[in-house]
């Protein structure tokens, strides 16, 4: 049978509990930055013939985690790996998805053909911004939807409402509602037509008494839970939890979430965890994604 090796990046926080779930070998890739800013890594183990599962997350620093990938990719070619399946649990640079303003670049586009160029076979993430931009790999991906993670973090919980705190995340709040048997809603800017006076609510639904599960990809500032909390809150709902994906949390945005009036914050660890912030594994979901993907392509030949 094909082996698959997992290798842990220095983005590759969750590599341990991914091999573990695959039952695989786990080899630690060796790197250092050299003194004038460039980055190095090393495969010390051969691959040959088999499927190199190459975990390497982009949080910050994400510049280096990206070229980090991209030298991993090309290492593990060169150790002699037959398939190369990148696992990269958290994707930098998505947001940037399109060109905003003339002479922007479509940043995703550009991280996800140059892994590829690099020679990936495969990409897989977890919760990606917007899931369409994984068409610029040209070749197979999974987004691993970590909604069965949070419901199961959730569950037994009574009265609950999801909400998304834009319409671009509702396809968010209805896979969670979906699995808790909950109602879901985005919020929706209102401008009054006499006053001018800008509100913020949930597009259709009520939130009073309700426990709300506010859901989201990425929190980095913190601003946009803060302000969908403290929304939500003003409008009487009874206890706010947030579960999202990768919790960056940028300088004081733990803070900040707190102050709003957020009771819990569920995340997954696609990103090192922050202290005192609840850390659900997506490794189990990571797995099955690998395994499905790797039986798909034919790469697990039994001989
Ligand atoms: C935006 O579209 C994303 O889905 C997140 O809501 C946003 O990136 C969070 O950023 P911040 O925590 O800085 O408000």
């Amino acid at each position: 049978m094909t082996s698959l090796t997992v290798i842990r990046g220095p983005g590759g926080y969750a590599a341990g509990r991914l091999a573990e779930e695959l039952g695989a070998r786990l080899v630690e890739a060796e790197y250092k930055v050299f003194p004038d800013g460039e980055s190095y890594v090393r495969i010390p183990e051969r691959l040959d013939g088999g499927v190199a599962i190459v975990v390497q997350s982009m949080f910050p620093e994400q510049d280096r985690r990206f070229v980090e990938t991209l030298l991993l990719v090309e290492a593990a070619r060169g150790v002699g790996a037959e398939h190369v399946v990148v696992v990269a649990p958290y994707t930098a640079y998505a947001r940037q998805d399109r060109r905003f303003r003339e002479g922007e670049p479509i940043s995703i586009k550009t991280i996800l053909s140059s892994v590829r160029s690099a020679g990936a076979d495969a990409y897989i993430t977890v919760d990606i911004h917007k899931p369409e931009a994984l068409a610029y790999f040209e070749g197979p991906t999974v987004n691993v939807d970590p909604a069965p993670v949070f419901a199961e973090a959730l569950r037994g919980l009574r009265d609950v409402i999801v909400i998304a705190p834009d319409r671009g995340a509702l396809h968010r709040a209805r896979s969670l509602a979906e699995l808790l048997n909950a109602p879901y809603d985005h919020l929706e800017k209102h401008r009054d037509r006499v006053t001018g006076e800008i509100t913020m609510k949930p597009k259709e639904l009520s939130v009073e008494g309700k426990n709300v599960v506010i859901i989201d990809d990425i929190i980095s500032t913190g601003g946009t839970i803060a302000k969908a909390a403290e929304i939500l809150r003003s409008q009487g709902a009874k206890s706010i939890i947030v579960a999202a994906s990768h919790a960056l949390l940028v300088g004081n945005a733990l803070e900040k979430i707190a102050k709003a009036g957020v009771d819990r914050l569920i995340t997954l660890d696609t990103v090192p965890p922050r202290q005192g912030v609840e850390v659900r594994s997506a490794a189990p979901l990571l797995a099955r994604a690998v395994k499905r993907l790797a039986e798909e392509q034919g790469w697990l030949t039994v001989e």
